[in-house]
């Protein structure tokens, strides 16, 4: 099998935007996805982009939420509902897993193994078959509970990779902050990308 893709779980975070950077960084770079996006998630990217996403016509709302055309892009989508789909078994040979935006619900339930649903699922077949798992949870401030959850995932060797983007690298626009952490998420897969200027040990320099 020469397809081993990288997982995405969207959930129902704010950030919708981090979500589109991380797989249009994947695609760009000619990485297959598997995407999977929490019933949550359909109202954060109807709040965050006005689409309203349709399991049955995924194609043509991703393909407008990522503004780019899916024709020749190796992307594959489970309905999140779909407990018997690739990703929810360890012999699916996916490469590792992406969860952004990671909600508290997703981070709580990704840690304690709940499977709720693929998203949660998917996730914790990366953990058992011991593949990365980087997750991206958005909130603010945090509870003690939501940080006992994010030392459980990190122990389980999960990266947790808050969403929070640095000014270092002389950003000036929304998109460029957006890119930053879509940038560091790319960086833990070791997936090639040009989306940031890097720090080079000379301060201003970016600027
Ligand atoms: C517009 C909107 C924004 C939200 N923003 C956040 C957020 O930033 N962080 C968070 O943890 N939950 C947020 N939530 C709440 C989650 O969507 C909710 O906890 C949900 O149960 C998460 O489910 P999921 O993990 O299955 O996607 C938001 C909900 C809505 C409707």
């Amino acid at each position: 099998m020469t397809r081993r893709p990288w997982v995405i779980g969207v959930s129902g975070a704010s950030g919708t935007p981090y979500a589109r950077a991380v797989i249009g960084g994947l695609l760009d770079a000619g990485e297959p996805v598997d995407l999977v996006v929490s019933r949550a998630a359909r109202l954060t990217l109807l709040d965050e982009t006005g689409i309203s996403f349709r399991d049955q016509h995924w194609a043509e709302d991703l393909s407008r939420w990522l503004d780019r055309d899916l024709a020749a892009a190796d992307l594959r989508y489970w309905p999140a509902g779909d407990l018997g789909a690739g990703p929810a078994s360890g012999s699916y040979l996916a490469r590792g897993m992406v969860v952004v935006p990671a909600s508290t619900a997703a981070v709580a339930g990704i840690a304690i193994g709940l499977s709720k649903d693929l998203l949660q699922r998917a996730a914790d077949v990366t953990i058992k078959e011991r593949r990365p798992l980087v997750v991206v949870p958005r909130e603010t401030p945090y509870t003690r509970s939501t940080l006992r959850h994010l030392l459980e995932l990190d122990e389980a060797g999960a990266v947790v990779l808050p969403a929070s983007p640095a000014f270092y690298a002389g950003a000036k626009s929304v998109q460029q902050l957006v890119d930053f952490v879509a940038a560091k998420v790319l960086d833990v897969l070791g997936v090639p990308h040009s989306l940031i200027t890097r720090w080079t040990g000379e301060l201003g320099a970016a600027r």
